[in-house]
This record gives C-alpha cells, sequence and structure tokens, in this order.
C-alpha cells in the first residue's frame, strides 16, 4: 500500500493522505538554521545545535504522534455555524476536503481544500539566512464571499531543549516575550547572557495575537481545540514565565476566487553584546539589524526570490552527477534523493530526526569520516573543513573522541573514546577527498591535537597515528583490540554490564587485552591500501613499504585466526572464544566481517570470498535486506553486551541494519557478481519498497537505519529513517561499484559490475573540473569494459586526468 508517490519531474515525494504510518518528514536549511518538519507541519527549528539553540517545542513520544509544529488554523466565521480546521491536517485533523504534502529539496508544500476554501503552504529556508518562510495562499473558491481569520502557532523552546524538558522549577519563570507591530519577539534569558532572540512576524496587520499558551488554548485543552479559535479572538497575552507561543490572528474577507497571501517568518538573531538593548538603560531588545531583514523577507517577490535561488542551488548540486540506468528506482535514488538524504547526513551527522531527539548527541567521528564519502564530491570545501575539524578532535595516541559538540568543535567527554575503528576511518576519508579532489595540499595543514593549541602538526601525521593505533592495540591472535566497540557499537565484549540502565557504550569492565575485532583487521587493510598509495606519491617509498609489510601481516593474521571455515569471524571475545563462528550456537555469521573482509580484497584468490558471500546469500538475506547476525540472540550474554539486548530481528541483533548491506554490494562487485549485489540493492532501497509502505513504515524517498528481519516478530519495519551511514555507503556501492565510476588518485576508474539483463546506462560526472560523458553499452554477459575516450581506445580502466579542464570528456565503455 502507498501513501503517496514520487513526481520525478519536480524532484517531490507527494503524500496524498495525512495519516502515514509515521511522520513523513523532510529537512529545512543548508547552513545554520535548520528544520524538520512532518507531513502535517510537524517539527522544530534550531540553529546550530539542535540541543542547545532550539527555537521551538516538539514532544516525540506524544499521543497522536508529532505534536509541535508549524500550526495554522483556518476559522470560517460564518455567523450561524462557525468551524475551524488546520489546512495542515494536523493539530486539528479535521477531515479535509483535499490533502497534499510535496517533499522537496530543501522546502515542503502542504495544499490542501476543505469547505472550498483552498490553501497551500510552502515552507522554506532561504540560503544563508537564519529565518524560515511560511508561505500562505488562501482562496476562496466559494461563489460567496466568505470571511475567515487565520491563525499562526509556534510554542517556544526555552532554547536548550533538555533543559526545557526537564527544569521545571525555573523554566516556569524566565519566559518572555515583546510584541512590536506584528512581530512577536521571543526573548526568554536575553535580560542576561544569552544575546539571540527568535522572533515570529507576519507580513499583515493583525487582528490580534497571542504569546501566553494558556491564553490561547484555554485550560485543559490542546492544540487541536485552542479556546482562541474557537470563540475567533485572541488576547493579546503576553507571557510572563510559564509557556510562552507566537500567535497571530489575521481576519480575510475574500470575495468568491479571490486569493491572498501572507508571509510568516521565523527565525533566529544575535545582537552585538555592547548593543544589544534598545538603549542603556532599557531591557528592550535592540532591533535595527534585525528588522531590515524581516522586511525584506516580509515582501512577496524577496520571498519568491529566495525560493528560486535555493531550487538553483539544489538542481546544481546534483547536476554534478546524473546516471540513466534501466532502473526507476536507481536513476530517482541517485540523482535526486539518496544525493539529498547525503546532503542532510552532511549537516546534521546524526543529530536530530523524527528518531534523534536533537538532545542526546554531537556529531560522531565515525559517522561523520563515512557520510563524507557519499557527499564528497558534491562540496568538496565542506568536506575539506569536516576533515579538518574532525582531525582536530583526534587525541594523541591516534585514538579519537567517538562525539564531538557542533558548536565548541570540542570533543565530547560524556560519551568517552576507545571505539577501536573510529581513527581509521579519517584515512578512509582523507583519502576518499583526495581521490575525488587531488587537493593534496590538504595533508599538509596543520591540525592541532584535542584541539590543544601549540598541539599542531601536519594532518598526514594524524593519519599515521590513526594507523599506529591499531598496531599498538593488537591481542593474543594478532587482531586488533576491539576497544569499546567497532563499527558495531553493541557488540560490547569488554563492557560484562549488569546494571540495568547503564550505557553500554561508556561502562567497562575488563582491561581490553583479549578481546578482537576481525572487522578492524578488514578495515585495517583497507586504509592501509591508501596509505601505501597516499605515500607513494608523498615519495616516502619507505613509508609505504612499511604499510605494505603491516598489511600483509594483518592479511596472514586474517588467514590464520579470522577464517571459519565457510565464512570469516566476527570477533574474540574477552575469553578468547570466537564470535560469529559455527562453533557458537547463536550468532554464526556476521554480515560485517564477510563485507568489509571482501572489500578489503581477503579471499578473492583462493575461493573463500566467494564462499564467505554464499555464506551471507544463505544465512544472512530475506527479502528486506541482509541481515546483520543470525541467528539473532535469544537471550542477554553479560560477554555480548548490548547486541544481546534487544529482542531477536531488531536493531543490531538482527535486523537488516542498512549501513551494512552495501559493504555486500560492493564485495559482490569484487568477484563479478554484478545480480546479485543489484538484487541486494533493491531489497532496501526505499523506493522499490513504496508499494509495501504499511509494513515499511518509514518515508519511501530516504533510507532507515534498520529494517526488522527475518527472526523479528514483525519482519520488515523501518526505523530511524534519514541520519545514517546507508545513505553514504548505498550511493558509494550503487555510483562507484556496481556502476564502476571511481574516483581514483590519478584519474577517472571506469569498472561497472551491473546486472546482466541491462543493455547499458549513461552517466554524466563532473570531475576535477572536467565533465564526463559516460556511456556504457552490453556487448556481452561479463565485466570487461574496454573504454574509448574522445574516440581514443585505452588500456586498461583508469582515465587520467586531462592536462586541461574539459567541458565534455566522452567515454565510451563496451562490456563483454
Ligand atoms: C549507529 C551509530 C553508528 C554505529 C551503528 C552500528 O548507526 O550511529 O556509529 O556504527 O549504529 O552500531
Ligand atoms: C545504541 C544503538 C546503536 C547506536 C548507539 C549509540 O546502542 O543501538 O545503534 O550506535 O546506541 O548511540
Amino acid at each position: 500500500m502507498r501513501f503517496g508517490y514520487f513526481d520525478d519531474s519536480r524532484l517531490e515525494y507527494v503524500i496524498t493522505r495525512p495519516d502515514t504510518p509515521l511522520p513523513w518528514i523532510n529537512y529545512l536549511g543548508m547552513d545554520e538554521y535548520f528544520g524538520i518538519i512532518s507531513n502535517t507541519a510537524g517539527g522544530y527549528s534550531f540553529y546550530q545545535d539542535a540541543r542547545l539553540r532550539r527555537l521551538t517545542r516538539y514532544r516525540y513520544n506524544n499521543a497522536p504522534l508529532d505534536e509541535g509544529g508549524r500550526y495554522l488554523y483556518i476559522r470560517d466565521n460564518a455567523e450561524e455555524s462557525p468551524s475551524y480546521w488546520s489546512p495542515t491536517w494536523q493539530p486539528v485533523r479535521q477531515v479535509l476536503d483535499a490533502y497534499e504534502c510535496r517533499h522537496g529539496l530543501g522546502y515542503s508544500t502542504i495544499h490542501s481544500e476543505k469547505n472550498h476554501i483552498n490553501a497551500r503552504i510552502t515552507y522554506f529556508i532561504p540560503l544563508h539566512e537564519n529565518l524560515e518562510i511560511w508561505k500562505v495562499e488562501i482562496t476562496n473558491h466559494r461563489d460567496q464571499q466568505a470571511s475567515l481569520s487565520i491563525f499562526s502557532a509556534v510554542e517556544f523552546c526555552l532554547w536548550d531543549a533538555l533543559d526545557d524538558a526537564t527544569n521545571f522549577q525555573r523554566n516556569f519563570n524566565i519566559a518572555e516575550v515583546e510584541v512590536e507591530g506584528s512581530v512577536i519577539y521571543h526573548k526568554t534569558e536575553y535580560r542576561e547572557r544569552r544575546n539571540h532572540f527568535a522572533y515570529f512576524a507576519c507580513s499583515a496587520p493583525l487582528d490580534g495575537f497571542d504569546t501566553s499558551r494558556d491564553a490561547f488554548l484555554g485550560a485543559y485543552r490542546g492544540w487541536d481545540a485552542p479556546l482562541a479559535v474557537e470563540k475567533g479572538h485572541t488576547s493579546a497575552s503576553i507571557a510572563h514565565g510559564w509557556q510562552p507561543v507566537g500567535v497571530h490572528q489575521v481576519n480575510l474577507s475574500l470575495a468568491p476566487e479571490e486569493s491572498r497571501t501572507l508571509i510568516f517568518l521565523l527565525g533566529y538573531h544575535e545582537n552585538d553584546p555592547q548593543r544589544k538593548f534598545e538603549s542603556e538603560n532599557s531591557q528592550v531588545i535592540n532591533k535595527a539589524n534585525v528588522k531590515p531583514v524581516i522586511a525584506h523577507y516580509l515582501d512577496e517577490g524577496n520571498a519568491n526570490h529566495a525560493f528560486t535561488e535555493l531550487a538553483e542551488y539544489w538542481l546544481s548540486l546534483l547536476s554534478l552527477f546524473q546516471v540513466e540506468t534501466p532502473d526507476l528506482h536507481a536513476n530517482r535514488m541517485i540523482n535526486t534523493w539518496n544525493a539529498y538524504q547525503m546532503m542532510v547526513t552532511y549537516n546534521l551527522s546524526r543529530s536530530a530526526s523524527y528518531f534523534e531527539s536533537g538532545i542526546g548527541r554531537g556529531m560522531g567521528f565515525r559517522d561523520s569520516t563515512q557520510d563524507l564519502l557519499g557527499f564528497v564530491h558534491m562540496v568538496p570545501e565542506k568536506a575539506r573543513r569536516r576533515l579538518l575539524d574532525l582531525a582536530a578532535t583526534q587525541l594523541t595516541d591516534g585514538g579519537a573522541y567517538h562525539q564531538y559538540q557542533p558548536i565548541t568543535k570540542q570533543g565530547n567527554h560524556d560519551i568517552g573514546g576507545n571505539f577501536n575503528d573510529d581513527p581509521l576511518w579519517l584515512v578512509l576519508a582523507v583519502s576518499a577527498y583526495l581521490r575525488e579532489t587531488g587537493d593534496w595540499s590538504i595533508l599538509d595543514e596543520a591540525v592541532p591535537f584535542d584541539n590543544r593549541p601549540g598541539s599542531e602538526t601536519p594532518l598526514i601525521d594524524h593519519l599515521q597515528r590513526s594507523m599506529n593505533y591499531t598496531l599498538e592495540r593488537t591481542g593474543p591472535h594478532g587482531l586488533p583490540l576491539i576497544g569499546r566497540a567497532d563499527w558495531n557499537d553493541c557488540l560490547n565484549l569488554n563492557s560484562f554490564s549488569a546494571t540495568p540502565g547503564q550505557s553500554f557504550q561508556t561502562v567497562t569492565a575488563k582491561d581490553g587485552k583479549v578481546a578482537e575485532s576481525v572487522f578492524i583487521a578488514g578495515q585495517f587493510i583497507l586504509a592501509a591500501h591508501e596509505m601505501e598509495e597516499i605515500m607513494t606519491r608523498l615519495g616516502r617509498q619507505a613509508e609505504s613499504q612499511k604499510y605494505a609489510l603491516a598489511r600483509q601481516q594483518m592479511e596472514q593474521v586474517i588467514d590464520t585466526a579470522a577464517w571459519d571455515g565457510s565464512w570469516f569471524r566476527r570477533a574474540y571475545n574477552d575469553f578468547g572464544n570466537p564470535v560469529g563462528s559455527v562453533e557458537n550456537a547463536e550468532g554464526q555469521i556476521f554480515i560485517e566481517p564477510q563485507g568489509i573482509c571482501v572489500m578489503a580484497g581477503i579471499g578473492l584468490e583462493d575461493n573463500r570470498a566467494r564462499q564467505a558471500l554464499d555464506a551471507v546469500a544463505e544465512k544472512l538475506a530475506c527479502e528486506h535486506g541482509i541481515v546483520l547476525v543470525s541467528p539473532a540472540y535469544q537471550q542477554y550474554y553479560l560477554e555480548l553486551g548490548e547486541i544481546s539486548s534487544y529482542p531477536p530481528g531488531y536493531k543490531e541483533n538482527g535486523s537488516v541494519f542498512c549501513h551494512t548491506n552495501p559493504w555486500i554490494m560492493i564485495a559482490e562487485t569484487r568477484i563479478g557478481r554484478g545480480d546479485r549485489a543489484f538484487d541486494y540493492y533493491l531489497r532496501i532501497n526505499p523506493s522499490a519498497r513504496e508499494e509495501k509502505s504499511e509494513i515499511h513504515r518509514c518515508e519511501p524517498y530516504v533510507y532507515a537505519q534498520t529494517i526488522s528481519g527475518k527472526e523479528a516478530a514483525i519482519p520488515g519495519e523501518a526505523k530511524n529513517s534519514w541520519l545514517t551511514g546507508t545513505a553514504a555507503w548505498n550511493y558509494v556501492a550503487m555510483t562507484q561499484w556496481i556502476l564502476g565510476i571511481r574516483p581514483h588518485y590519478d584519474g577517472l576508474i571506469i569498472d561497472p559490475v551491473f546486472p546482466s539483463s541491462w543493455s547499458g546506462f549513461k552517466a554524466v560526472r563532473h570531475f576535477r573540473g572536467s565533465r564526463y560523458e559516460i556511456e556504457v553499452t552490453r556487448k556481452g554477459p561479463g565485466n570487461q569494459a574496454y573504454i574509448c575516450v574522445n574516440g581514443i581506445d585505452i588500456s586498461g580502466n583508469l582515465i587520467p586526468v586531462p592536462v586541461e579542464q574539459a567541458n565534455k570528456i566522452m567515454v565510451n565503455v563496451v562490456i563483454r
């Protein structure tokens, strides 16, 4: 069952009924001001940090779902029988005569009609501005005059979202607002150490307003039935403490077929601390700098112009890589939605989504480095800055904080470190950046450790410390020690936690000298390959050799200690026993080592790669994707940690943890099985799952972190959509390995391994300033590529970077 459809020509997903299985959300904002918005206008806004600078409130586990948002009420003032509804359905939830929500790139439009009153609301954030625009168009399709009142409504958050939801003894005393003309200013704590405030402005003269929630809603009433809307008039309330809100009232009298446009702005502004008040002795906000911004965007022409700029920006980003394959789902994801989702993960890391409250997490070290693998070609300058920020949080021993805070850029102590995979992702991310851009200067950038002034060394040293971090921490079998955990945050082999509620992420009961990770071994080999290449190009042959040697040794360790007979083992636990082995009663085979080891080239020559991937197909693959582990753990195991805390088939305990699936797709291409790689791709492709939306539940236009697996009580349910490394990795798997268009240090590699049924595909790829038009034609069932560049045959798969950038490089590829 579907709840909408893709409008591919407009790059929109159109939701045709408001009661989707979950709020289906979109993101607004690209720079510093962001919002999430659901298909019924739920969601919230924040400046930079979803916890510390939250503008509006949102309640995650409310009944009904999705409460708190960018709300509007339309009141029909007909004398006999006044009525009201929300043109976005929530919060009133009156049945609408027509409804549609179009989520587009950086904007959402909700369009509805009730009793012949048509409303179209477009929400977006102009590029480089700290404000959002709600453009509201109301049309009277009746054959009589319509007397309406429009009410807007937001509920302000007292900035720190965690404190706002918990510290009531203080919070009920501090709210302050100002109202001037049609603008409501929220200025809680502005009197003391905050120099920022929020504003909510309306383009029309007001017929009323409220800033006190109690006054607007009335006692014991909810957002679905505000007393002020029921009565038809607000009460000019001024909030002193309690719950501040922003409500405008505008009365409209519309002739038949007459339309009116109202613009609302919700924004954030920071003042110079020396000039924050109107005059020295007043506590009134100095509005001199914000008023011109407000006036500018309340103008409809300027708002429209900002909307056009936003659309052009997105088109220019997407145009950097476009494909035309025989598969609709692949095209639509690669060309639009997957690329879009990657930009959102770049912006927000794992902080704010429908599933992430914006309170708990900073920017993840391994999360952000992996996100970069996907988006680097779209915004290389931003990737560069992100890499330097991340590297600056690295510790002198090469270790990493697991997260850092976006506002301060400091490592976050609360969640700790010693996730032993973290440092190696830095190597893989920097090498992806070098392959894409050829900007070797980044390696010379002076980067501090733990942000300590004076500790700067060139970035290349940081990469070497990452490698040493692994080499200095190996266990009894010579495999890397796992530390607190590796990529799988829930495989906690040193936690031994028996205390309810204790965080598996921060507790360690063992000295960590025994439990080892095969995943990190594979990751190390991948990273060592890159270091060999990098050092060679830097003319540091001896060091390149050193990494080659270390890699070969690790490969041998995998051969002797990690091969289980039919697949790769996952780890060794604190007792030195294998995890992910046929010897285990449960958890016999894990997906991660099969993916990473084959990606690293292990077993390609001696058939083990094929054996391992056949085991994946047989034991882990199901119709909803490839599960993480099988059989899932049926009980809690002290020595395994959080993984066994989840019921079977959920999250790390045997769901389809989508992030890992593209590793298998890539591995399949490495043994030349394009049909199987693409089959796996489609199983988790959200567009391909659209028709079972009632089962999948999450948005059909973005990847989710997890889909409950074959052993779950209810298989096929997706959760944690949007902010997942799945976006980047699927993009990499599809574009670089299945389509085989892969940046290399010296040029662009074309090495596709795609389904045998495809007659070919086309792609346009911008790379190092040139535009490549690639046309691939299948003339045989294999994967051997014969490449012709601008009419000249080349040998091998690498197209060297041309001496001069070119507007058009024609690449014709024949596959046999
Ligand atoms: C979450 C984390 C990620 C981790 C994964 C597997 O997605 O953000 O860092 O690798 O879970 O546990
Ligand atoms: C939980 C989740 C895991 C996540 C971790 C850190 O353990 O299951 O996916 O990575 O929390 O937030």
